[in-house]
């Protein structure tokens, strides 16, 4: 029996990666240079594939650290401690630990020689991440730099304001690493890196990441397809129709299809049985997040999941009871944050095109 070869959810390679082939250069221009990246991108169009794709091409060392699941300054210095020690040789690190400001509490789990690191809580010495983060510099080699990426760097002024100015002073020292900032919300990363007054302002090259383009991705389905039905084309396009080559919710709705002809061949309406499905199966999700909607957010989806006019023109506005354009704006920008709403060059639109499905579902119903 052929596998599936779709694959959704967490960072793909070969065989399931395509395209990107003028990204994978860009990012491999930057890498192989004293620059840094900027990579902005929305929820699950693949920054994390892209980066660690070339990453692994290149064969050098990389740290990668997700910011959304860090408590604060304390907590963010050890964790990037135990990846340091995942990385270099224990004795190697320890050379440096040992110089410390402040000494870290550090065990090795004896099974699995994963090490744990805690500091005295209570001591908020700045200096505590200063020499972890220098320690990144120190430990890198010219001919084999070092890659550190902060996964969603956009929540580090949440995590504690100072940090922006904190991490920007000691970075910028740095000459033999290279840094990659990903996240997720554009308009914070952008007042980040694109705003004048920010400590961060031009530290690195931005880059957006946009979706997969339709003729490369309609080849990849199609090329995939073609193994297990006669009409791999309009399966393709169908999927396409439906997901706008979404790259996460491409991969998820091509995969259901596929169990489904694995299942039965001749079966009929294929796609839309398996669209209903995958609403079926989101369906409490989707209910949740509506219930925590408010009024203006609930008219604004509804308007653009019925209709492609822009949703700040006078019709729209009219047609969907939202009022002024301003407060219109407010609400997608909100939308937008929260990632709900993606914005594409000047168009808004809903991010999960299954979301949307349902959204005109429950309209109709
Ligand atoms: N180049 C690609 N070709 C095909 N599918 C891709 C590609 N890149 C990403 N995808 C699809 O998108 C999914 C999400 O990718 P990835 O986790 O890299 O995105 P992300 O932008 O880092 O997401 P998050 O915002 O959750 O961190 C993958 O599991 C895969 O299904
Ligand atoms: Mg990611």
């Amino acid at each position: 029996m052929e596998k599936n070869p779709f694959k959704f959810g967490s960072i793909v390679n070969e065989p399931y990666f395509t395209n990107r082939t003028k990204e994978i250069e860009k990012v491999i221009s930057v890498l192989n240079s004293e620059n840094h990246l900027v990579l902005v991108g929305p929820r699950r169009y693949g920054k994390s594939s892209l980066v660690f794709k070339v990453v692994s091409e290149l064969k050098r060392p990389v740290i990668a650290l997700d910011l959304q699941l860090i408590t604060g300054a304390h907590d963010l210095a050890a964790q990037l401690l135990r990846r340091i020690y995942r990385v270099f040789p224990f004795e190697r690190v320890r050379q440096y630990v040992k110089h410390f400001r402040v000494i870290p509490t550090i065990s090795v789990n004896p099974v699995t020689n994963e090490v744990d690191i805690s500091f005295q809580a209570g001591s908020d010495n700045p200096a505590l991440l200063e020499d972890v983060l220098n320690l990144l510099e120190k430990l890198s080699k010219k001919g084999k730099r070092l890659i550190v990426v902060f996964d969603e760097f956009q929540e580090l002024g949440k995590i504690d304001a100072r940090l922006l100015n904190q991490f920007r002073s000691i970075m910028q020292h740095h000459q033999k690493v290279n840094y990659v900032f990903l996240g997720s919300q554009e308009s914070l990363m952008r007042e980040i890196f694109e705003k004048k007054k920010s400590p961060f302002y031009h530290f690195g090259l931005l880059m957006n990441l946009e979706k997969i383009p339709y003729r490369e991705f309609h080849d990849f389905l199609s090329a995939n397809f073609k193994k297990v039905i006669n009409n791999p084309n309009q399966i393709s396009e169908n999927i396409l129709s439906v997901t706008g080559c979404h790259p996460y919710y491409t991969q998820q709705f091509a995969w259901v299809i596929w169990e489904k002809i694995l299942k039965d061949k001749a079966a009929r309406n294929i796609h839309e049985e398996a669209v209903q499905e995958l609403i079926r199966t989101h369906d409490m999700d989707y209910e949740r997040i509506w219930m925590n909607f408010n009024k203006s957010d609930k008219k604004m989806l509804i308007g653009l999941s019925f209709s492609d006019l822009s949703p700040l023109s006078e019709m729209f506005l009219r047609e969907f009871d939202l009022g002024a354009s301003s407060t219109a704006f407010s609400t997608l920008k909100r939308l937008a944050q929260s990632g709900y709403v993606t914005k594409i060059t000047n168009r808004y639109e809903i991010d999960d095109p299954f979301f949307k499905i349902w959204i005109r579902q429950r309209r109709k119903a």
